[in-house]
């Protein structure tokens, strides 16, 4: 079992697609462990994207993800991370298939909609991020 931390971002947010969005985790057999609408500090943010400081997109990146809240959650399921990518679609819209989220809704790239941890390591860092442990879920076995 395996977990991740996905995001609404706030374009997904201000266009209404949150139930959407878990409803397709929900219909591909994940389990929601945690959720919650958070407005993201300039920190928070800096900390969530240190892998793209100083690339030329990171400044109006951080301006993005802190212009209005966002649906932070923690999932989980067997391969999730690698699953939950699939389901969420390239990051450069147009690489995004139809019948994946960015593929069937996201027309700009920095405004694509969803972000998914692309590994253990940095799943365990975004939820750390974003989540105290003691708000995680723990469902009957
Ligand atoms: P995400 O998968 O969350 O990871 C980094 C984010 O940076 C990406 O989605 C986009 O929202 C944003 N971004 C903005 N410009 C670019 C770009 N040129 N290439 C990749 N990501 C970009």
């Amino acid at each position: 079992m395996e977990r991740t931390f996905l995001m609404v971002k706030p374009d997904g947010v201000q266009r209404g697609l949150i139930g959407e969005i878990v409803g397709r985790f929900e219909k591909k057999g994940f389990k929601l462990v945690a959720g919650k609408l958070v407005t993201v500090s300039k920190e928070q943010a800096k900390a969530h994207y240190a892998e793209h400081e100083g690339k030329s997109f990171f400044d109006s990146l951080i301006t993005f993800i802190t212009s209005g809240p966002v649906f932070a959650m923690v999932w989980e399921g067997d391969d999730i991370i690698e699953l939950s990518r699939m389901v969420i679609g390239k990051t450069k819209v147009t690489e995004a298939l139809p019948g994946t989220i960015r593929g069937d809704y996201a027309a700009h790239t920095p405004f694509n909609l969803i972000h998914g941890s692309d590994s253990p390591e940095s799943a365990e860092r975004e939820i750390a991020n974003f989540f105290d442990e003691s708000e995680l879920v723990p469902y009957a076995k």
